[in-house]
């Protein structure tokens, strides 16, 4: 089974949720930004594990990524917009049959998230889900990550490569 897992990440917290999904999963599997995740990284891939930031409720939009993109007071360093957001990543993926899980990093206490937006566009690609989506907690609007929750993102990798896909 090849799997990889897919990451936006403005501030570095899902990108660290990525490499641990995907420690968890096993040597094989990789963790790819979506500027990596395109062309052979992606060819005969059976299982996406796909996850990104929550801004303002939701999935980042381009617009948004454009708001943040001037570094706002209080941010401890700027986003990386170096590559493409989840968004647009999802709309040019190529029809696939594989399977998905989604995971977002976001607050605790804050409604809306991204792992719905995630699944819709996986699910127009032709892919089905395996899992339930996970949220990753934050402490603060910036990060860090919730003490565990880089265990816990190892943990659900580890299930993740038993699942029946
Ligand atoms: C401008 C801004 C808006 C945010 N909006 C939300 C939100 O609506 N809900 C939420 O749970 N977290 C929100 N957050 C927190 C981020 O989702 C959180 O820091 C996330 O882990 C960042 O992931 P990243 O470091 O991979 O980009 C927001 C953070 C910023 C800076």
């Amino acid at each position: 089974m090849k799997a990889v897992v897919v990451y936006e990440s403005l501030w570095g917290n899902t990108a660290a949720v990525a490499r641990a999904v995907a420690e968890g999963m096993g040597p094989e599997v990789r963790s790819l930004s979506t500027a990596e995740a395109s062309g052979p990284a992606m060819a005969d891939v059976d299982l996406i594990v796909a996850g990104a930031t929550v801004l303002g409720f939701q999935l980042p939009s381009d617009r948004m990524r454009d708001s943040i993109a001037s570094n706002p007071a209080g941010a401890p360093r700027p986003p990386d917009l170096s590559h493409p957001s989840m968004r647009s990543w999802l709309e040019a993926l190529p029809p696939g049959h594989g399977a998905f899980a989604a995971f977002e990093t976001g607050l605790r206490w804050s409604p809306g998230g991204s792992t719905s937006a995630i699944a819709r566009g996986l699910e127009q690609a032709g892919y089905r889900a395996v899992m339930k989506g996970q949220r990753f907690v934050v402490k603060g609007k910036w990060g860090p990550l919730r003490d565990g929750e880089l265990e816990r993102a190892r943990r659900w990798g580890a299930e993740l490569a038993h699942a029946q896909v």
